[in-house]
């Protein structure tokens, strides 16, 4: 096999393999640096309809999990002032279950919404998420992608600097498998396929 099919083979292989690890499953170390620069790099090759780079990446590991738990406790009082202890303790803890987090955010040019609507830009974030997906496994890192209410909460968004249609996109949990990763079945592309 030469260089390049060699390649072709490795990202097929990384296409067919990639499968979410949940945070539960991963644990240190977190990433290196130069892994987190490249997954970020590969996040910025994503498809990009008007090179708007609508993405915005934050890079959360260390005492900085600890300042987006204090966040989402923020948001759940402003949710629920009444919330028990036990809830309060999870959200948190949440972001603890894993070394890194990116969380993935989509900042609208509403100057370019009449060619390039906002749901374009927000599927041009989703598409770097995947790649951050993809480098992630690459490098034998195990990641998740997850959303939940912390996602959609205005007070979380607005700590993001995000405001309007602007989304998190998703918060991207990484770190490195704690165990072995058991392969997923996969559906039938054909099922949801239609040759026109
Ligand atoms: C935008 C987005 C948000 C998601 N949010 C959650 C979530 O909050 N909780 C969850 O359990 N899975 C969530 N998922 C699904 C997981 O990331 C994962 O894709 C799913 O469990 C399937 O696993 P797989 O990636 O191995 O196919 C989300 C997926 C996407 C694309």
């Amino acid at each position: 096999m030469d260089g390049s099919a060699k390649q072709q083979q490795s990202l097929r292989d990384g296409l067919l393999t990639r499968q979410s690890v949940p945070p539960r499953l991963v644990d240190g170390p977190a990433p290196a640096q130069a892994d987190i620069d490249d997954i970020l790099a590969a996040a910025v090759c994503a498809p990009d309809h008007g090179a708007i780079r609508p993405w915005r990446f934050h890079v959360i590991q260390g005492e900085a999990l600890n300042r987006l738990g204090d966040l989402f406790v923020e948001a759940l009082k402003k949710r629920e002032p009444g919330a028990p202890p036990e809830t309060i303790e999870k959200e948190q803890s949440r972001p603890l279950r894993a070394p890194l987090i990116i969380t993935a955010c989509a900042k609208i040019d509403h100057s370019r919404t009449d060619k390039i609507p906002a749901i374009e830009q927000v599927v041009a974030v989703g598409l770097a998420c995947q790649n951050i997906l993809l480098a992630a496994h690459d490098k034998g890192y195990g990641a998740m992608m997850l959303t939940g209410v912390n996602a959609r909460d205005p007070h979380v968004k607005a700590a993001f600097e995000l405001e309007g249609p602007d989304e998190i996109v998703g918060f991207i949990y990484i770190g490195t498998p704690s165990g072995p990763v058991f392969e997923k079945e996969r559906p039938d592309p054909t099922e949801f396929t239609t040759v026109w």
